[in-house]
């Protein structure tokens, strides 16, 4: 069982919800409920969140991640954090390559590498996201987008740096939709990017990367998923807004 030479992580990314003083309200209720996890667990909340999340979390077990980040350290790059500032303000994560933001606001296998070195070189722990579209999933090459998606992303990381790297296989049908991949699935995706990163760095340091599942995972579904061998977290959307699922999920990633 090699699952145990890896890290277990549950990770909320709350997306563009929730004001500062809903960030207090809502990690006050959630810091008693996750209190004894036996994994990590990380809140990733809008940038104008972030101080207010790091103070409410605060000598608890909760750590804070940033949902992006750019690449370059400073400058005329309006609408965007660099890494600086999110370490400035004590945040430890950082998300990098959600699916959203690869549909919606144009990023890219190359610039979703080049945000993930940037996160890497300033010490953030790095989620970086991959995952198949619905239609990729049908012209039957979720394999080769997987491999693909994982190799860019990690181009120019180090052995040394990938053991701040956090990837999190996010099949894109599957977000937002209440439609879950079976356990199977996933833990075929997370495989599919096991195998990528064993390509790159060596299958021995492969089994020691921690490999998230997301998409549509809930209070309801969470233990089946998590118990599958490539299954090391979750990275949480809908469900990390409710205290008492997200608690639920981090007590079945914590068995
Ligand atoms: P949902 O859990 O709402 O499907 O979102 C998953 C996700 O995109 C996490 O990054």
């Amino acid at each position: 069982m090699n699952k145990s030479k890896r890290n277990a992580v549950i990770a909320g990314n709350w997306k563009m919800n929730n004001t500062p003083e809903q960030t207090t309200a809502l990690i006050n209720e959630m810091k008693p409920l996750v209190a004894n996890a036996d994994c990590d667990v990380v809140l990733c909340v809008p940038f104008v969140d972030i101080v207010a999340a790091v103070e409410a979390a605060k000598g608890s077990n909760i750590k804070i991640g940033a949902e992006n980040v750019h690449f370059e350290a400073k400058g005329a790059f309006t609408g965007e954090v660099s890494a600086e500032m999110l370490t400035a303000c004590n945040v430890e994560y950082v998300i990098t390559g959600h699916s959203e933001r690869r549909q919606y606001f144009g990023e890219t296998n190359e610039t979703v590498n080049l945000r993930s070195l940037a996160a890497l070189n300033a010490g953030l722990k790095t989620i970086i996201c991959v995952g198949e579209t619905l239609e990729q999933r049908k012209q039957g090459v979720t394999k080769e987008i997987l491999s693909m998606q994982t190799k860019i992303a990690l181009k120019d990381v180090t052995a040394e740096q990938l053991k701040n790297v956090i990837i999190a296989y996010e099949p894109v049908w599957a977000i937002g939709t209440g439609e879950t991949a079976t356990a199977e699935q996933a833990d075929e995706g997370n495989k599919f990017v096991r195998d990528a990163i064993a390509d790159v760095y060596g299958a021995d340091v492969a089994e020691t990367v921690t490999i998230q599942y997301g998409g549509s995972m809930n209070a309801g579904n969470a233990e089946e998923l998590l118990s599958k061998e490539n299954v090391d977290g979750g990275l949480i959307g809908g469900a990390s807004l409710k205290a008492k699922d997200f608690s639920i999920i981090v007590a079945a990633a914590s068995k």
